[in-house]
């Protein structure tokens, strides 16, 4: 890679992961400021992985249920808003065709409301 490139990914690493990574972090505090009984049972399991000692990130994987608040967090306020993508070849998406040169976006948020939205 040439230099240049070195120094767009690097800001392109920055700006992708300060904004997703402070923003669920303050998501999630509000999470667990409305919900008392989520904040109580995600510090009862901190204390009883790492009690005093120093935390270790293999260990992370144990915190299943900060891992569920989080994935809540994620799932009522998505980071990311939209996908945007544009077709290069021809697509057939059930009925539909859709050639390439289309842009097709999906809201994040409509995934929670997936069944609302099926026909019935
Ligand atoms: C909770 C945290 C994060 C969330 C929810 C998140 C979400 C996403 C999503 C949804 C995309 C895909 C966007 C798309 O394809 O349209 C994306 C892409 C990307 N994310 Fe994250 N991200 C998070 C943290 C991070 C972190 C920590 C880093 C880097 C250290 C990072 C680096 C990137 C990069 C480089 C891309 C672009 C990949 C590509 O070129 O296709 N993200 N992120």
């Amino acid at each position: 890679m040439r230099l240049e490139e070195v120094i767009e990914e690097c800001k392109l690493f920055y700006l992708a992961s300060q904004e997703t990574t402070t923003t669920l972090i303050v998501w999630t505090m509000i999470l667990l400021c409305m919900h008392q009984n989520w904040q109580e049972s995600a510090r009862e399991e901190v204390l009883q992985v790492f009690g005093d000692k120093e935390s270790r990130f293999e260990e992370l994987n144990y915190l299943k249920e900060l891992h569920k608040i989080l994935h809540e967090a994620l799932r009522l306020y998505p980071l990311a808003s939209l996908f945007t993508r544009i077709t290069t070849i021809e697509y057939k998406l059930g009925e539909i065709i859709i050639p390439p040169g289309v842009i097709l976006s999906m809201p994040v948020i409509l995934q929670n409301f997936s069944f609302e939205l099926s026909p019935t």
